[in-house]
């Protein structure tokens, strides 16, 4: 080992002792005829004083420029009474140098490394290497390194068994785009990589292996967004002759256990469950943001008959009339709710209803068309007091749900009712089986075709009737965690005659089930046990305890908005006789 402590871990303890230090030139100040060198290496920063009277090493000390790397001999010493820096862990101490290695120099740098950067992510990305050497940065890989361990460490514990699976295999389906991968010794024939490990982990049930997990590279070829990553990391996990209660209670003591290691305190278990209904009823989502109240009220039935008649149009054609109460909005300007109106209409609502609470009761354009009782009805079941803003919404439920889940959670940052400091855990369960897809006009898995229908609706399964699939629940249960989707997982079908007919459902011809998911089924067929698993976001998790907005900040090399390494520079080109080898022809558009 070429250095004796790392530059972050010197202390007042260590006064007196020799040093050996290594890492890079953070700060230059050449103060009075002396140099101060802020060395900087993974744990921390430490001051090394250069004095004049070693002339060449001084003069060397004079030609130290930002982030070259040095190897600094020294003695620890207490700083001068007056000049201890409180703000710095090794503030109390410095280094006196007596010898100087230059191991090597750097040029001028495209941007500092500080943490109090405003450049352009784009050059953060482009210079990821220089971007992961700023101690914010760093901090986020230690932690996520603590994380996992505390995650790994609790599930050994539990008995599960980490095993690997493959990367080049084929298609699994959760409803992402694959990732392709030609085949050069079958030309013709793909890869597909992995969107999880869904059918081998399932096969590793009935191979017997009892518990699995493992911390795996995902692959989905879907837009991204601050949450969203073509290549993301899970804590997937897969038991024998459980149910879906033994799963959660796996999960809630591996989150307790990476809060303890994380933040020091654990969280309280068991955490609370909410159906899906409710979810999208209170919340407007299935990740509902339970930091903070300003639940969605639904009116449809008591204004059905109203004598508004955006609303009651709304509800004859099947829709829903829901608001919300906005604690104090009733001292929203116009032009302030003409910005909610317009906000809504991104999500496809063609309007805005509202209704100031004052003393003298509510008040707006649209108060007219109430009775009595049905401005009762509205005050009562919001509790709205005076000062509050009501707004309605009146439309398709989807409408709706998402425009007020929407509105609410932007009202709720901009009012400050969200408590940042808070970690809200919400199990989400009796998810829809089924979901129509408008576009396709089937019925596709809400979750994955593997889930199993809860015990009550299994004879629904042969129906095949619009409304019997649209009423089947899942034995599915999503974990969410401050409004964000952590993980979700399912108890799976473990009899090959169930799957098939929840195949025949999903209208997965015979043909191609046996094509795509054939070896599921035969294992299936030779003795599976019952099991049940989930899959956790591990960047999304660590992401939100560090309270970073993106999960960029918690991958090392990270792809933009268009899946690119802005550093690598993938994806690229690749010469042609490659190209030939995978019998491919490329079809690009001519260039211009
Ligand atoms: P699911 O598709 O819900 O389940 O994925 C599990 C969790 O993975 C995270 N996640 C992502 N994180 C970053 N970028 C992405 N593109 C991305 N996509 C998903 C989310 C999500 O909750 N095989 C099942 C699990 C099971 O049934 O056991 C599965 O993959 O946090
Ligand atoms: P109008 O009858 O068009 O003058 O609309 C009266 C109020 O109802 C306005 O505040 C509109 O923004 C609002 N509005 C119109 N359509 C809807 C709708 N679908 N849901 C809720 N409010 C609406």
């Amino acid at each position: 080992m070429q250095r004796t402590h790392y530059c972050g871990a010197l202390r007042a303890s260590d006064t007196g002792k020799k040093a050996v230090l290594c890492g890079w030139v953070h700060s230059r100040r050449d103060h009075g005829g002396v140099i101060f060198i802020d060395l900087r290496d993974r744990e921390g920063l430490a001051q090394i004083v250069f004095q004049p009277e070693k002339k060449e090493m001084f003069s060397a000390a004079e030609k130290l420029r930002s982030e070259f790397v040095l190897k600094v001999s020294g003695s620890v010493r207490r700083r001068p009474a007056g000049t201890e820096n409180p703000n710095m862990p090794t503030g109390e101490v410095e280094v006196v140098a007596d010898e100087l290695v230059i191991i090597n120099p750097a040029p001028g740098l495209p941007f500092e490394i500080s943490d109090f950067i405003d450049t352009s992510e784009e050059m953060r990305l482009k210079y990821r290497f220089l971007d992961l050497r700023r101690p914010k940065i760093q901090k986020n890989f230690v932690f996520r390194h603590r994380v996992l361990q505390a995650v790994r460490n609790y599930l050994c514990k539990e008995g599960f068994l980490e095993i690997e699976t493959p990367f080049l295999t084929k298609s699994t389906p959760e409803g992402a785009r694959d990732f392709l991968v030609p085949s050069r010794l079958s030309n013709g024939n793909f890869y597909a990589l992995p969107q999880s490990p869904q059918l081998f982990k399932q096969i590793l049930m009935v191979s017997g292996f009892d518990r699995y997990f493992q911390v795996v590279k995902c692959f989905r070829d879907e837009d991204l967004r601050a949450d969203r990553q073509p290549e993301f990391t899970q804590v997937d996990l897969e038991m024998s002759f459980v149910d879906e209660n033994d799963v959660i209670g796996v999960i809630e003591g591996a989150l307790s256990a990476v809060f303890k290691e994380a933040l020091g305190a654990g969280v309280k278990t068991p955490f609370r469950r909410m159906p899906y209904d409710e979810a999208m009823l209170k919340y407007g989502s299935d990740k509902p943001d339970t930091r903070f109240g300003m639940e969605i009220t639904d009116f449809s039935q008591e204004l059905k008959s109203c004598g508004f008649k955006v609303f009651k149009d709304a509800v004859d054609k099947g829709g829903v009339v829901r608001g919300l109460c906005v604690p104090k909005g009733a001292a929203f300007s116009r032009s302030e709710i003409d910005g909610l109106t317009k906000f809504v209409g991104d999500y496809g609502a063609k309007g805005l209803a509202w209704m100031k609470m004052t003393d003298a009761g509510p008040e707006s354009n649209i108060v007219k068309f109430f009775s009595k009782g049905e401005l009762e009805t509205i005050g009562r079941k919001t509790g709205a007091r005076s000062g509050d803003l009501l707004v309605f919404l009146a439309d398709d439920v989807s409408v709706v749900a998402q425009g007020l889940c929407a509105l609410r959670l932007k009202l709720g940052r901009e009012l400050k009712l969200i408590d940042e400091k808070r970690f809200d855990f919400v199990w989400v369960v009796d998810f829809p089986l089924l979901e129509w897809d408008r576009e396709e006009k089937r019925w596709n898995a809400m979750h994955h075709p593997f889930t199993s229908p809860k015990e009550e609706d299994l004879p629904l399964l042969d129906s095949g009737l619009k409304e019997d699939c649209a009423r089947m629940r899942a034995r599915a249960y999503d974990i969410v965690l401050n409004g964000v989707e952590l993980g979700g997982g399912s108890v799976r079908i473990h009899g090959r005659d169930v799957q098939k007919k929840m195949f025949g459902l999903l209208n997965v011809k015979e043909e191609e089930a046996k094509e795509k998911f054939g070896f599921l089924l035969d294992a299936l067929s030779y003795g599976a046990p019952p099991h049940a698993g989930i899959a956790l976001g591990f960047d999304r998790l660590c992401a939100i305890l560090l309270g970073e907005e993106s999960i960029r900040e918690v991958i090392a090399f990270p792809k933009t908005q268009k899946a690119a390494c802005l550093m690598s520079g993938a994806p690229g080109r690749v010469g042609e006789k490659q190209i030939k080898e995978l019998g491919i022809k490329l079809n690009l558009p001519k260039p211009q």
